[in-house]
Order: C-alpha cells, then structure tokens, then sequence
C-alpha cells in the first residue's frame, strides 16, 4: 500500500518506512505555509493540502519542535526558524543557550504531531512527547537539530550522543509514529 508523506526530510522518511514496513512511502511536497500556532495545525494544514492531490490513499504530514518551560513554551512552532530564515541549526542552538543563561529550570519537551487522512477521507491524529533538560553545553554528534541540547529524562547523554535506534525508542517521533502504526496496521 502507498503511503504520500509531506516532507523530503530523509531521515524521517527513513524512520517512517522502518516503523511501517510493507508500505511504499512516497515523499510529497506540501506547497504550503506552516501558518499554525499548534503542532496539529501545522500538521493537518500540511496533510490536507496532498490528500488534495492523492484521494483515497493514505497521506500523512508531522510537525515537531521542541518547547522549554522557563521561555513560555518557546521555540515551538517556531522551533526550526528560532533565529531566522532559513532554517540554521548552529544559530538556533547558540540562541536557545543565550536566552537560557542564567536560569535554573531547564526543563523542556519535544512534540511530535502526525496528521494522517485514510483512504475513506477520514482524519486522525497521533501525538508523542519526550520530556528533557536543555544541557548547559552541546553534546554530541548524532542526530539534527537541538539534539546536542536536549537530555532527555533518566540519561545523562544528550539525544545526539544516542545511537538512532536508543533515540527512536524514546523520542516524541518515535512515539507518535507507534501511535501510528496501531492506526494504519490493524
Ligand atoms: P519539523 O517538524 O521538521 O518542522 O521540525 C521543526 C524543528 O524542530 C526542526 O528544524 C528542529 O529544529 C526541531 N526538531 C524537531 N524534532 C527534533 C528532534 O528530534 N531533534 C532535534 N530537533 C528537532
């Protein structure tokens, strides 16, 4: 069965096909702006605009990002454009640990919203969290994005020094994709 996924992120596309063995994953472009102010939003905003292009065949759109209490939930849905267009991992990490000077709690959590539209037109929604502390210093050279800075809770290593498949088991990705899979594979 085909599945249309809107993003070309070749990692994720990667853990989607591990996570749904048997499905053709087809990578889509969207075409849209992420004009949300949720996770979801963003998430159905992206998957209704290819079911447009692909009806009666599973599609499905994420959003993610990572929210830190002591910011107010910030860089959420903001979190890949955190210091500006494009998208600059370096700036964004340097930024978060500038505005995170100083302050004791660092308690901070990733989402991982997934929006899928069945075959029969049918919308539904899969949600995974990973709670953390944002590190005082980078870690690490795995993963992307605010990886280095993230430890997620019960480790003392940040997600990019864990292998993928130690990050997948525990990440908000990996668990909304397990939601996932209870709702496409019966
Ligand atoms: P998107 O869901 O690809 O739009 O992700 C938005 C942004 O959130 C990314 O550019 C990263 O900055 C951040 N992000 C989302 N998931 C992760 C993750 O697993 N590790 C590190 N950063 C992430």
């Amino acid at each position: 069965m085909k599945l249309f996924v809107a993003s070309h992120n070749a990692h994720k596309l990667r853990e989607i096909g591990e996570i749904l063995p048997g499905f053709e994953i087809i990578a889509e472009d969207s075409g849209v702006e992420e004009t949300g102010t949720t996770f979801a939003e963003n998430a159905f905003i992206k998957v209704e605009a290819i079911s447009e292009k692909h009806k009666g065949e599973w599609c499905m759109a994420d959003d993610s990002g990572l929210e830190v209490s002591a910011l107010n939930g910030e860089p959420g849905v903001y979190s890949a454009r955190y210091a500006g267009e494009p998208c600059n991992t370096p700036r964004n990490n340097a930024l978060l640990l500038k505005n995170m000077e100083g302050i004791k709690d660092r308690s901070a959590q990733f989402t991982c919203a997934i929006a899928l539209i069945d075959p029969d037109g049918k919308k539904h929604l899969a949600v995974g969290h990973s709670k953390g502390q944002i590190a005082l210093s980078e870690s690490g050279s795995a993963g992307f994005g605010y990886d280095p800075l993230f430890i997620p809770d019960g480790y003392a290593l940040s997600f990019a020094d864990l292998s993928a498949d130690e990050k997948n088991a525990i990440s908000h990705r990996g668990r909304a994709l397990a939601e996932v899979r209870k709702i496409m594979v019966k």
